[in-house]
């Protein structure tokens, strides 16, 4: 089964996963019109787009997805919503999670009306595998239960439980992906790996919660990328579908490698004061999407080298983002380590 669609409208591209996002689809689907939606918060930067800027068959629209006469607009020229616009990091969360809250879930219900008004042909939420909570053991299937416990995986649950509302209420033709933490290039030095990396180039402390124990799934962002495509295009109405590669890794082993890659001592690593509510572990079961036909292709090792290297060779792009209020983030959310 393959779904045409002709013209995308992509809330959030301006940030890490979406503007790679519309780099794959540019190259795999030239043809599709793509209409980005994006407020351009801290984490939106239109240097993540700048190569599509003035091509046909693309145009950015800088606003709101909580804008309801501005996403009525645009989704009467358009026939199906990806949407990745939210407020995204769990430390952000917990100092203003209202941020959260509005964006996540009001600005995911604006979305859904407008396309259910205008008749879409699907509508696509970009959620995350953190709305089932912390996984202590096995894996977490697509069937259940959402037990978020951060503000930003408490929002995304929230925006998914208003998305099936209107699926189960209005028949919005609904796709749900559920990825794990992803890393590559473009993504904002405020989750972990960006983090670990560009401090490392600057011989800064690495900082990791508590121990470094917490197990993550990190999936390269292109592989990302190409699930959600494939699902967007193949999959069934209805249906959501995790994306991971079912690799774990821990926080010290991720700041190990990086270090070992640069060739930077290991005595870089910091332990700070640990995440409230810190998650320890994230696991899903990716038996759905394989069967779709989805496979990881770009190994952590691989990724990881690729990702290392985009930074080193783009300081341009990384510099200007880690001044001003970023430091003021960052004094407010590193403690050391007490006791
Ligand atoms: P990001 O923080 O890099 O980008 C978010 C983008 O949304 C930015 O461009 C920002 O300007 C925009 N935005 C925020 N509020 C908006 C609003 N009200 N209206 C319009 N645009 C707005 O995020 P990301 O890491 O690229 O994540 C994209 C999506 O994928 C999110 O929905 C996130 O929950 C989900 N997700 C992320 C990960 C991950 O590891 N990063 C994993 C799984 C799922
Ligand atoms: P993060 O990238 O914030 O993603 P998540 O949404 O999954 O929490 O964090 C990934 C893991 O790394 C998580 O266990 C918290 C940990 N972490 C650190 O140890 N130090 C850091 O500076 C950051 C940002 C995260």
């Amino acid at each position: 089964m393959s779904r045409s669609l002709k013209r995308l409208l992509v809330a959030g591209a301006a940030g890490f996963i979406g503007s790679n996002f519309v780099r794959h689809l540019r190259s795999t689907r030239p043809d599709v019109e793509i209409t980005v939606l994006d407020k351009l918060t801290y984490a939106g930067n239109l240097a993540n787009l700048v190569e599509f800027e003035g091509r046909p068959g693309y145009r950015f629209v800088h606003g709101d997805i909580c804008d309801v006469d501005l996403v009525d607009s645009l989704s009467a020229e358009t026939d199906a919503i990806v949407n990745f616009a939210a407020e995204t990091h769990v430390d952000r969360s917990l100092m203003d999670p209202f941020a959260f809250i509005e964006t996540d879930i009001r600005g995911t219900a604006v979305l859904c009306e407008a396309a259910r008004k205008h008749g879409h042909q699907v509508f696509l939420l970009v959620s995350t595998d953190e709305v089932y909570g912390e996984v202590r053991e096995g894996r977490s299937t697509e069937d259940v239960a959402f037990r978020p416990r951060s503000p930003y995986s408490a929002s995304k649950a929230g925006a998914e439980h208003i998305a099936w509302a209107y699926a189960e209420s209005f028949g919005l033709p609904l796709l749900v992906t559920r990825g794990s933490n992803n890393y590559g290039p473009y993504q904002y030095p405020e989750k972990l790996i960006p983090v670990l990396i560009t401090n490392a180039i600057d011989d800064m402390p690495l900082p990791l919660y508590n121990d470094g124990s917490a197990v993550r799934d990190y999936i390269f962002v292109e592989d990302h990328c190409r699930a959600i495509d494939q699902v967007l295009h193949e999959a069934p109405l209805g249906k959501v579908y995790n994306v991971g590669t079912g690799v774990e890794t821990t926080g010290l082993g991720v700041a190990q490698a990086v270090l070992d890659i640069m060739g930077k001592p290991r005595s870089l690593i910091q332990f700070v004061a640990d995440r409230p509510g810190h998650d320890y572990r994230y696991a899903v079961d990716i038996s759905r999407i394989t069967a779709l036909g989805w496979e990881q292709r770009v190994t952590f090792a691989e990724g990881l080298e690729r990702t290392v290297q985009w930074y080193v060779e783009h300081p341009e792009w990384w510099r200007p983002l880690k001044s001003g209020e970023y430091w003021e983030y960052y004094r407010r959310n590193y403690r050391p380590l007490v006791g």
